[in-house]
């Protein structure tokens, strides 16, 4: 199918032109608002296009960078060909591209770590300054000028809503059957006027499917095929199955305890392999009538979708495997019935997070003994990805689950630490801490209780005697004992570490 079938708004067919000249529309210095999340609905041909010709400027020995806000992570196509040619001055909110992250990593490249739902409002208040341009990703453009959103919303309604200038790439790979899977919420006014969301279920629909644009803003249509990045996941090894049958088995007993309905509450699973191999878990556990409410449905989610053990889930992006995508597309009437897709303030809304009871399960880099977490940096200074959601759904969350196998690199790094080398979730917002080892349930503890539990259950048997010896000599020499710490020494397993490489003695 071309293009010209799927810009169905008469006027706007004269404004379809080549990535490259839709591209030279980008001024330098610009702050461009992308489509994109996780891996899904990003733009692939203009920021391609776009890095070519940084790259020719640059050879040219003129200076050319952009500042680039998204939903979240893209791809290759996206953060891989701008960070190469040294074309983005600041990222935002979420990344996890290698060259980015080199770039961030080696002081060539800004990146603000946001939460995801603080965006789009942040955006609207002006503390991120002028949005330029918005280059967005959309399966096809209605009669009225109307678009039909793609696999992901992100932070697409507030770009459209905000640029001076939007360019859109219309993805003919992506299937025009997704049309009516989105719900696309306009009532978010500003304080003082906002008022309540009126959303009371994980399915509730409560806005329209289509994004809104207004047409004299459209200064460039650009075809695109191509399909969004599809990473594949580990399968579950034996690790993430241990760390899923502690959840099961601990969900199984707060449902004895009468705590959770048998069916539990809205789900919201984080991003990587262990958060996938824990929802794989499920599919194989107890429950039924399950509901998912997070922000990326991935492979695992959409299997209990397909097996019947989830009978709906509401996210902002869609972001497959190969092999998940080609059974997804081959069943998207099914699909559509059970899954809405919504612009990502609202999946991450702190206040609907708080209302339906959400159970958060991410993943992290490290703990500490008092239950702080890290979720984006490895020795306090290299950004691995960003913090993403899981600040929005773990501080909100009825449950909130942190997950991590209990040693990484081979044994020589223990991701339980005397003191974390970054915190982006304190220990008043982590409730349950699961490793391959077992799990610590944090509630109601203080937290020498909790630094008992988290080396009892979680820390691996090479660190334990390490963390009992450091909790007793801290417990006799710091400076108090409601969190005792040796000031000198709480850093030192990093320290360690980065001098030989090897966090034991
Ligand atoms: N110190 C240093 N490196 C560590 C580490 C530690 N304590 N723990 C893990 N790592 C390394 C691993 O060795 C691996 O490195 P590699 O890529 O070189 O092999 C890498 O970190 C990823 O670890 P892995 O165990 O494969 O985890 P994952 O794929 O489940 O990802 C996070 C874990 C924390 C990086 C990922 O979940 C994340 O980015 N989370 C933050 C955002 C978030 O939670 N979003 C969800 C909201 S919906």
């Amino acid at each position: 199918m071309s293009i010209a079938d799927r810009v169905r708004h008469p006027a706007l067919k004269s404004r379809i032109m080549s990535a490259e000249a839709a591209a030279a529309l980008i001024p330098a210095g610009a702050n461009v608002g992308m489509s994109g999340f996780t891996g899904a609905g990003y733009p692939k041909a203009v920021p391609q296009a776009l890095a070519k010709r940084i790259e020719g400027l640059h050879a040219a020995g003129e200076e050319f960078r952009i500042s680039i806000w998204t939903g979240a992570s893209t791809a290759p196509e996206l953060d891989g060909a701008l960070a190469q040619v040294d074309g983005i001055e600041m990222r935002l909110p979420f990344q996890s591209d290698p060259i980015c992250r080199q770039k961030i990593n080696s002081g060539q490249m800004h990146f603000s770590d946001m939460h995801l739902s603080h965006v789009a409002q942040h955006a609207w208040f002006g503390f991120l300054g002028h949005l330029d341009v918005a280059v967005i990703e959309v399966v096809g453009i209605l009669p009225d000028g109307r678009l039909i959103p793609s696999m992901a919303v992100g932070n697409n309604k507030t770009w459209l809503d905000l640029a001076d200038k939007v360019i859109i790439e219309v993805n003919t790979m992506q299937p025009e059957a997704l049309e009516g899977m989105h719900d696309i919420y306009y009532g978010t006014d500003l304080p003082p006027h906002r008022k309540p969301i009126p959303l009371l279920q994980p399915d509730d629909r409560i806005g329209e499917p289509y994004l809104r644009c207004d047409p004299d803003k459209i200064v460039a249509i650009v075809a695109a095929h191509q399909s969004d990045r599809n990473s594949s996941f580990a399968a579950p090894d034996d690790n993430s199955q241990r760390i899923a049958g502690h959840i099961i088995e601990f969900l199984q007993g707060e449902v004895k305890k009468g705590r959770l309905p048998e069916n539990l509450l809205p789900l919201q699973s984080g991003v990587g392999n262990v958060a996938n191999a824990v929802l794989a878990g499920l599919n194989n556990g107890p429950f039924n009538q399950l509901t998912g409410f997070t922000e990326v449905l991935q492979d695992g989610m959409l299997d209990l979708l397909r097996s019947g053990k989830m009978t709906s889930a509401s996210a902002t992006s869609i972001s497959l495997s190969s092999q998940a995508l080609a059974d997804f597309n081959a069943n998207i009437d099914f699909y559509r019935q059970r899954i809405v897709l919504r612009t990502q303030e609202i999946s991450n809304h702190p206040e609907l997070v708080r209302r339906l009871g959400i159970i958060a399960m991410n993943a992290m880099i490290e703990a500490d003994l008092y239950g702080n977490v890290n979720s984006t940096h490895t020795m306090g200074s290299n950004m691995m990805n960003g913090i993403g959601g899981s600040g929005d759904y773990a501080r909100n969350g009825y449950l909130s689950f942190f997950v991590t196998p209990s040693v990484a690199k081979g044994g020589s790094i223990s991701c339980i630490v005397p003191m974390v080398s970054h915190v982006d979730h304190t220990e008043h917002d982590v409730q349950i801490i699961v490793t391959e080892q077992g799990l610590a349930d944090l509630r109601g503890l203080s937290p020498r209780q909790r630094a008992k539990l988290i080396i009892e259950n979680c820390a691996h048997p090479d660190f334990k005697g390490a963390l009992l010896d450091y909790t007793a000599r801290a417990w006799d020499h710091g400076p108090g004992r409601h969190t005792p710490h040796l000031l000198d020494e709480a850093l030192s397993w990093h320290q360690r570490y980065v001098k030989t490489g090897d966090m034991r003695a």
